[in-house]
C-alpha cells in the first residue's frame, strides 16, 4: 500500500517502483491512495491507465476523489477505484468491493472510508459501517476466503486508531492516508492487524504537504490574496506499508513500513530500501 502519490514527481517513483517491488518481492496486490495523482487534486482517465501498466491493482481514494470529472467515468468503467464507503449522496459505494486472487484463492475486500474531523465536506459516520458490517466481515474473514483491507483517508489520528482497534483481528492491515505526513507507528496486534496512524505522501516533501511552499505561506500570512496552489517537484519520498497475510488465518504475520527519504528517480533501485 502507498500513501498518497502526489502528482507527477510521485507518479513517477511510484511508476519506478511498483515493478521492481512486484518482482523482487513477490508481492500479489498493490495499493495506493489515489486522491492526488493529477496535479494534486483528484485523478484523470490518462493517469489511471498509466498507473494501472505500471502495475496497481487497486485505487483507495479521499476528500479530492471528484477533484476531476473523469472520476466519474473511471468508476463506471472499472471496479478496481475505490471510493470512500461513507459518502454522502453517492450510490453505489456503500460496500466494500472484493478482488480476486486466482493463484492464492483468496479474495481481498478493500474498506476505505473517509474521517469527518477537520474536512470541507461532511460524511457520514465511519464506525456506523463499521458496526454494520462487523459480522459480515468476521465470517468473511474466520471462513477462509477472504482478507480485509483497510484504507482510513482521516486528519485525526485518533480516529484512524479507534478504527483500527474496533477493527483488530478482523483487519489484515489498516493504513491511514491524507495527512501526507507520515508517522512511524506501524505495529502489528496480538490479533494479527498490522496498523499505521498515517503512511505519508509519496512525492515531494520540500514543500507543504506537496505544495509549493512559497505559494502556501504567502496564503496564510495573506489569507485575502488569491493564488492557485502549485504542486511542489523537490525531495521526492516513497511512503508505503508492505504486509505479510497469513493463508490460514487471513491476519498479518508482519508488516514493514516503507520510507525512502530524497529518492533519486533516474537512479532508483530496491536494494535502497529493502
Ligand atoms: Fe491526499
Ligand atoms: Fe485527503
Amino acid at each position: 500500500m502507498l500513501g498518497d502519490v502526489l502528482g507527477r514527481a510521485g507518479r513517477k517513483i511510484a511508476k519506478k517502483i511498483i515493478p521492481q517491488f512486484k518482482q523482487s518481492l513477490d508481492i500479489d496486490f498493490v495499493t495506493i491512495n489515489g486522491e492526488n495523482l493529477a496535479g494534486g487534486f483528484g485523478i484523470t482517465s490518462k493517469i489511471y491507465d498509466e498507473m494501472k501498466l505500471s502495475g496497481v491493482d487497486a485505487f483507495t481514494m479521499g476528500n479530492h476523489w471528484r477533484d476531476k470529472s473523469d472520476v466519474h467515468l473511471i468508476r463506471q468503467q472499472h471496479k478496481d477505484l475505490v471510493l470512500p464507503q461513507n459518502l454522502n449522496g453517492i450510490s453505489g459505494v456503500e460496500y466494500a468491493p472484493e478482488f480476486h486472487l486466482p493463484h492464492r484463492n483468496k479474495t481481498i475486500n478493500i474498506i476505505n472510508l473517509m474521517g469527518n474531523f477537520a474536512m470541507k465536506e461532511e460524511y457520514k459516520n465511519p464506525f456506523e459501517f463499521l458496526q454494520k458490517e462487523k459480522e459480515h466481515f468476521i465470517s468473511k474473514v474466520k471462513s477462509g476466503s477472504n482478507i480485509v483491507i483497510a484504507d482510513i483517508h482521516a486528519e485525526a489520528s485518533s480516529e484512524k486508531q479507534a478504527m483500527a482497534w474496533y477493527y483488530d483481528g478482523i483487519l489484515a492491515a489498516l493504513i491511514g492516508t491524507h495527512t501526507h505526513t507520515p508517522t512511524s507507528d506501524e505495529r502489528l496486534t496480538e490479533n494479527g492487524t498490522a496498523f499505521l496512524t498515517d503512511v505519508g505522501m509519496t512525492g515531494p516533501y520540500d514543500s507543504v504537504i506537496g505544495m509549493n511552499k512559497t505559494r502556501v505561506l504567502t496564503k496564510f500570512i495573506n489569507p485575502s490574496v488569491k493564488l492557485p496552489h502549485e504542486v511542489a517537484e523537490n525531495d521526492l519520498w516513497l511512503c508505503g506499508f508492505l504486509v505479510e497475510v497469513s493463508p490460514q488465518t487471513n491476519l498479518s504475520l508482519a508488516c514493514h513500513r516503507i520510507q525512502c527519504r530524497g529518492v533519486d528517480e533516474e537512479n532508483w533501485l530496491i536494494s535502497s530500501i529493502v
